[in-house]
Order: C-alpha cells, then sequence, then structure tokens
C-alpha cells in the first residue's frame, strides 16, 4: 500500500469512528439498545450468544455497574441473573432496593468474555462510549462500581479494592463507591462483613445526596 493510500484508508477508519462515536452520544435508549445487539466493535462479538445490555430503572438514583456477563448472562441477556446475581439481589434487598425500582444495572463490557476471563482494556476501551451514553442518560445519584475490574476502569487506577473502598470517589462528576463483586463474596466469606459496611455507607451517601437536592 503506497502511503498516501494508506492516509485515506487510516483517515476513512478514523472517520467511521468518530461517526460511531457520534451516533452513540446522540443515541436515545431504543437506538443505544439496538447499536449495542449488533455490536461488533471488538472481538468479544466473536464469541457472545447475545448482547447484554443493561437492566432497570431508567432514572434510576443508584447505578450498580459489574464487570462482564457470565455464562447465564449472555444465555439469558440480562445482567446478574447467575448465583452471583442472586447474591446482588440480597445485597440491593438488605438496603431495601430491587432491581426494577430506583435501581440500574450494567456492566463494563455488553458481551461476555470467554471462559469468564477479564475483559481487555481495549474491549473495555471499545464498550465504554455505551456506558457513557447510559450514564448521561441515566444521570444517577450515585454509582456504586461492582469489583475491582469495574472500579478499576472507572476511576482509571491499579488500585486494590481494599484500597478503594470505605470512601468517596467520583466518575465525571458523579459520587462513586466501591465494594466487593458478588462473585467474590461468595467464594470469600471473611469479606462479606465488609460488603455490609460499603452498602451501608453507599445507603448513608444516597441519603445525604437526595436530602442536599430533593427530586
Ligand atoms: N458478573 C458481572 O460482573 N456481571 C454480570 O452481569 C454477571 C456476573
Ligand atoms: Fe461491542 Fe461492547 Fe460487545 Fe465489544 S463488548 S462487541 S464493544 S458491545
Amino acid at each position: 500500500m503506497s502511503d498516501q493510500r494508506k492516509t485515506v484508508a487510516e483517515s476513512r477508519s478514523s472517520e467511521e469512528s468518530e461517526d460511531r462515536l457520534t451516533s452513540i452520544a446522540h443515541a436515545d435508549w431504543e437506538r443505544l439498545r439496538q447499536m449495542v445487539s449488533v455490536c461488533t466493535a471488538c472481538p468479544l462479538s466473536l464469541t457472545r450468544k447475545q448482547t447484554v445490555f443493561g437492566v432497570g430503572d431508567e432514572q434510576a438514583d443508584w447505578l450498580f455497574i459489574g464487570e462482564g456477563p457470565g455464562a447465564r448472562e449472555d444465555e439469558l441477556g440480562e445482567p446478574f441473573v447467575g448465583q452471583a446475581g442472586k447474591l446482588l439481589d440480597n445485597m440491593l434487598q438488605a438496603i431495601s432496593l430491587s432491581r426494577d425500582q430506583d435501581v440500574y444495572i450494567t456492566n463494563i463490557v455488553k458481551c461476555r468474555p470467554p471462559d469468564n476471563r477479564n475483559p481487555k482494556d481495549t474491549e473495555a476501551g471499545q464498550c465504554r462510549p455505551y456506558l457513557l451514553r447510559q450514564i448521561t442518560m441515566i444521570q444517577p445519584r450515585l454509582i456504586v462500581a461492582l469489583g475491582k475490574v469495574a472500579a478499576q476502569n472507572l476511576l482509571d487506577t491499579d488500585a486494590s479494592i481494599a484500597s478503594l473502598r470505605g470512601r468517596l470517589h467520583e466518575f465525571s462528576g458523579i459520587p462513586l463507591i466501591v465494594t466487593y463483586h458478588p462473585a467474590y463474596l461468595l467464594r470469600s466469606l471473611a469479606d462479606k462483613t465488609k460488603a455490609w459496611e460499603d452498602l451501608c455507607f453507599a445507603r448513608e451517601t444516597m441519603r445525604n445526596l437526595q436530602a442536599a437536592h430533593p427530586s
């Protein structure tokens, strides 16, 4: 390929990705859902059964963000419906929440990473515009990052969960709290107490946010 042709091809591809970003940034819920359902922007599209967009109240105060769909989610098209999901439902219930009321649940990547490996940074990067659009439309008062992958991705850090939990962070102006992933808690009962503390902290933070700006 001559240098000139390469430049033309490269600029075409960067125009295409700019078009993609512009479309995502302007999409309404229906369009965004449709775009995700046919997305091939990263290699996870090759191995998924279906995309897992997100579920819940599109005007929720609470936004819970996990890592990516597992086997069960890939089959059913809904986040957190396997074992970890049952624990998440219990965690929500413990602070008087449920997945369809005032709560929205989604993931960093919308397609299942094969063998439940962590999503790669490149995959999370390609998927991020969808998450950003979801956040812009929901305008949650508080984001809860579930586990290391979500926390590290959203906060752009390599820090451990242990060091990130217990304090208030921010994601593009929105307060964010970090806690353990429910799948991890299923394996590590010792940290369940800490997760409970995190939930209480989140509930308290939400009360303060709601009191400061009643809707
Ligand atoms: N784990 C996640 O992080 N997300 C899901 O949707 C299910 C399991
Ligand atoms: Fe597209 Fe996200 Fe699925 Fe990758 S993970 S194919 S970016 S929807």
